[in-house]
């Protein structure tokens, strides 16, 4: 009988001291892990939102206010893509005009995170990334490393989009060198990128990196070298089809027509397909960063053509789990008179209420991020 008690004793001492490491230990992981994001979190936060010209033009600020970030806020958009023209300023990233685009930078998101809205920036060098030069390469990793360091402490709720597309416009039919081509030169960039982002400290070695596909669309997505993001747990994947929207060219990847039974949900669906097999075969979540509902090259669709595609390409999506941005703010909101349009609007010789598309869109986008994400 007087054995147990002392056993009990004992025990029971190294039990609370056992509890007291463990609860230090666990209340250390917590406050580490606290406030970093996950790609799964992010997804949800990241929902549905815009991409934005604010950054595509020399004075940023011209047409900006913080009440254009209130009023995307209160229609339940979540997110807007902050595309940055870097062809805008000279390689020299000291320079007083760039000085000035980070602070103008900072300044949207700041009032971004303020309102709740989740800011991606990318990087946008049509030039650059058509010809691809070692200048190139190097101007490209010093873009970042001054974006980086300017915002390193800002929320974890930021995250930087390391190309908003990979285009060839600028290189014509000698795209020999273009990224697009040379996904040997698109690996080396963004694994020199992601190096440099992350030693810049502060809450960038945990900051969500969203990599751009090495092609644009989702089927080039399986060509990012591994290595970038197999031991990185902040890192995610944009890709996207449908820019510049849907058109009507006979057996394109982008037809659609009527309700889109002939075809057009069948082009859809081969879109997304190899963005959720990148994802099941590499455990790396997507975001798409712009799409249109509209023909914005022929104007060929008409208006219930452009809101049939719309619904269905929100639902579409909302099943494969991809949170997005609709291309562009500009169209549906003037940001200079702080309004939503309600006029109808001309485009490419087609006449359209973007009002009601908008409104088509809210009425099949996630209200709960949980139901798709
Ligand atoms: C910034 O200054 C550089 C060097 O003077 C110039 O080449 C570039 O056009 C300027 N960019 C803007 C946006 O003002
Ligand atoms: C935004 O979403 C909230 C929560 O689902 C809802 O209560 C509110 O009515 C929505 N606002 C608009 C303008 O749709
Ligand atoms: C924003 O840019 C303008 C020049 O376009 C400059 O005058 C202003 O100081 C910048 N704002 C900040 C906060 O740097
Ligand atoms: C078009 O397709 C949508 C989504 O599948 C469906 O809800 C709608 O009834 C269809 N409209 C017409 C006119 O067939
Ligand atoms: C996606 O994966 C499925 C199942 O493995 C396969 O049948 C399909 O062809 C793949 N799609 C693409 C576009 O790679
Ligand atoms: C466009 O559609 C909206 C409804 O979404 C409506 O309020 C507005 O009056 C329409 N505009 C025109 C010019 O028809």
């Amino acid at each position: 009988m007087s054995k147990l008690p002392s056993i009990s004793v004992a025990s029971a001492t190294k039990f609370v001291i056992l509890l007291a490491i463990s609860l230090l230990f666990g209340n250390f992981l917590i406050v580490v892990q606290s406030n970093a994001i996950s790609p799964k979190r992010y997804q949800k936060l990241i929902g549905p939102g815009f991409s934005t010209n604010w950054f595509k033009t020399a004075q940023p600020m011209a047409k900006y206010s913080e009440q254009n970030i209130i009023d995307v806020r209160n229609k339940n958009f979540s997110n807007l893509r902050l595309r940055c023209r870097a062809d805008l300023y000279s390689y020299d990233y000291t320079a007083t005009n760039f000085t000035w685009f980070l602070g103008n930078l900072t300044t949207v998101v700041d009032h971004c995170l303020k309102n709740k809205v989740i800011p991606i920036i990318s990087w946008i060098h049509h030039h650059a990334e058509a010809f691809a030069s070692e200048d190139d390469r190097v101007a490209y990793v010093a873009w970042w490393t001054a974006v980086a360091n300017e915002l390193k402490d800002k929320d974890y709720k930021l995250s930087f989009n390391l190309f908003t597309e990979l285009g060839t416009d600028d290189c014509g039919n000698n795209c020999g060198e273009s990224l697009r081509e040379r996904s040997d030169k698109y690996n080396s960039w963004t694994s020199d990128v992601v190096k440099a982002i992350r030693a810049t400290g502060g809450k960038n070695d945990q900051r969500i990196l969203i990599l751009g596909s090495p092609g644009k669309t989702a089927k080039d997505l399986e060509k990012i070298e591994p290595e970038i993001y197999e031991n990185d747990d902040y890192i995610m994947a944009e890709w996207h089809i449908y820019a510049s929207g849907p058109n009507k060219k006979p057996g394109g990847q982008k037809f659609w027509k009527k309700n889109g039974t002939d075809k057009g949900r069948d082009n859809v669906k081969l879109a997304i397909e190899p963005a959720t097999n990148f994802t099941q075969d590499r455990g790396i979540l997507t975001y798409l960063g712009a799409w249109m509902p509209q023909d914005n090259k022929d104007g060929d669709l008409n208006q219930q053509e452009v809101i049939n595609f719309a619904r269905y390409f929100v639902e579409q999506l909302c099943n494969a789990g991809v949170p997005w941005s609709l291309n562009v703010l500009d169209r549906y909101y003037d940001t200079k008179e702080k309004r939503w349009l309600k006029e109808k609007q001309e485009i490419k010789g087609r006449s359209l209420n973007m009002s009601e598309v908008l409104e088509n869109i809210r009425d099949v986008m996630p209200k709960d991020a949980k139901a798709c994400y």
